[in-house]
């Protein structure tokens, strides 16, 4: 599914095109909006219309999954670092129903929500900004935000997409049990392309990871883990040699 984001109607930041068109750049240096939903974000939104509960989509930016859960009947809570992103996501929202969307600024680990308030939440390709420690408790707040039988889905980026040159470091560091093996820093020295160094310019780290090191997360956070894997990411193929690999998720339940 490919979920276009429009330029606003009533505010004047302009949205930043990128070469590859499904995927818009953030406005704050982070990367980029993947407008093609991954499995895991589908079925979030599948789990999402079928849930009387709101639900959170964490970091969600312009809304690539936001938007399609509310067409969907679900009910969204949308949270993001950076404000703009929200206000342009308010803007896509038909007034039908504007009343099933609550848009909350905040930044994790910080932000924080009431215990067993979301049937699922939905964190695609933030948690990979956060250190090891900042991941966890990150993870065992989500944990706290869910209900009972409520689903945790979490996608990531892995060494194994445009971060590619982290891949020997990374398996190394694996190898010798190091627990978070994915941090890299100056980042630039990574990217494949001058394009995408001008949109990943923010972030002082990248803390790569993997299904395994996902799944671990959530089991030590008291989730059941029912699905990991890596994610096939075909639309930006075009960014250089990848393999399949480009990124991971993660779907776990609360008991
Ligand atoms: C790479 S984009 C991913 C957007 C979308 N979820 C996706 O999967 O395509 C990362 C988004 O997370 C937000 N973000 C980054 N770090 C964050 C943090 N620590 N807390 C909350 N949001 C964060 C950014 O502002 C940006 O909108």
């Amino acid at each position: 599914m490919v979920c276009r984001i429009m330029e606003p109607r009533t505010r004047d930041t302009p949205i930043p095109s990128f070469s590859v068109k499904t995927m818009v750049p953030t406005l704050n240096g982070t990367g980029f909006m993947f407008e093609v939903l991954d499995e895991y974000a589908l079925d979030w939104i599948r789990f999402a219309a079928s849930s009387a509960d709101p639900v959170l989509d964490l970091g969600c930016a312009y809304g690539a999954a936001t938007l399609p859960a509310l067409e969907a009947g679900a009910r969204v809570v949308a949270s993001d670092m950076e404000p703009k992103h929200l206000e342009i996501l308010a803007d896509q929202v038909p007034e039908r129903l504007r009343d099933h969307l609550e848009c909350v600024a905040g930044t994790l680990p910080g932000i924080d929500f009431a215990p067993a308030r979301f049937a699922a939440i939905l964190c695609s390709r933030v948690l990979h900004f956060l250190n090891g420690a900042d991941i966890d408790a990150s993870v065992a707040r989500m944990a706290h935000w869910l209900k009972p039988g409520g689903r945790l889905y979490l996608v990531t980026d892995t060494p194994y997409g445009i971060w590619r040159r982290a891949i020997p470091a990374f398996e190394n560091a694996k190898r010798r049990g190091e627990r978070w093996p994915g941090i890299i820093v100056g980042l630039h020295d990574y990217l494949p392309t001058a394009g995408v160094k001008r949109h990943i310019d923010k972030p002082p780290f990248m803390n790569l990871l993997d299904a395994e090191l996902l799944a671990r997360t959530c089991i030590e956070a008291g989730l059941r883990v029912e699905r990991a894997g890596f994610i096939d990411r075909t639309d930006f193929r075009g960014l250089g040699r990848m393999d399949g690999r480009e990124n991971a998720g993660v779907m776990a339940v609360k008991p």
